[in-house]
């Protein structure tokens, strides 16, 4: 057993296995978490986060007292997460599994949105309807916080080219690649999936911009807790932080008063 996770799998150096196929749980969070979790400390309104595994960064939201809606597509993990949960903060989570593309909430409901290391699982048509599904979702002044994969990691080293090439010749999506496992020089390839959509700044920064959302911090970010045949330096992950704007005042000088 792992001993800061009841009934998980056990451990592989920091990570631990998801039950489905759908790579690791890290066990320590990265900056943009972190600063995604501290500003939202105390929320009320409720955050979504979405592909929690056995609930990294939904514990640490829940020790902030943020109301969470803890979804995973695989229930196995939300039931082990359930068992994590300390009593004291069993009022502050909603559970709700499956594809989060299935699930039903209000618009304009929520005061965030996390997603870490999951929409790089995904083609680009369905990271851009997610996003703009996660716009209508998010309550006028709400943040979206997403954490992905980048290419910069060792055992990417003979996709990295391919990925370099295509964003140069202006891709929207150079890290799309089907046969994803052909090119990994890693163990435990069986604990991955066949496709990945691997990222990068701009890819990011273009994606959410066009669906309406202002970035607010966007970069690269380390991965200290990868194994050593993975990380690579310091740009492993990538980082976002973007705000549904509110809406303009009335009468502002960009908002458009229809004329009789
Ligand atoms: C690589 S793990 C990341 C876990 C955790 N967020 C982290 O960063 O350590 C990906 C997680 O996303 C979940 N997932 C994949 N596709 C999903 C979907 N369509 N809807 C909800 N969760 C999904 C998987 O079940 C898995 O637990």
């Amino acid at each position: 057993m792992n001993p800061l996770w009841k009934n998980t799998p056990d451990k592989i150096g920091q990570l631990i296995p998801t039950l489905n196929q759908q790579g690791f749980m890290t066990t320590a969070l990265d900056p943009y978490t972190n600063a995604f979790i501290e500003s939202l400390s105390g929320s009320k309104d409720p955050v979504l986060e979405i592909g929690t595994a056995y609930g990294i960064a939904t514990l640490a939201m829940l020790n902030n007292n943020i109301n969470v809606i803890a979804n995973d597509l695989e229930k196995k993990h939300l039931d082990i997460m359930k068992d994590n949960v300390p009593k004291e903060h069993s009022h502050l989570i909603e559970y709700r599994s499956g594809d989060f593309r299935s699930l039903t909430i209000a618009n304009n409901s929520l005061a965030g949105i996390l997603t870490i290391r999951v929409l790089h699982f995904f083609p680009g048509d369905s990271i851009e309807k997610s996003l703009h599904q996660f716009y209508q979702w998010l309550k006028p002044g709400g943040q979206l916080c997403l954490v992905v994969d980048s290419p910069y990691m060792k055992h990417l080293s003979r996709l990295l080219p391919i990925f370099e090439k295509r964003l140069a010749q202006g891709e929207e999506w150079p890290g799309h690649i089907d046969n994803y496992k052909e090119y990994l020089d890693v163990k435990y390839k069986d604990k991955l999936p066949d496709f990945i959509n691997l990222q990068s700044p701009e890819t990011l920064k273009q994606a959410t911009e066009r669906q309406g959302f202002k970035v607010k911090e966007l970069g690269f970010c380390a991965r200290p807790d990868y194994p050593d045949d993975v990380r690579l330096d310091g740009r492993e992950n990538i980082g976002i932080i973007c705000i549904k704007p509110n809406a303009l005042p009335y009468g502002s000088p960009s908002c458009k008063i229809k004329k009789g």
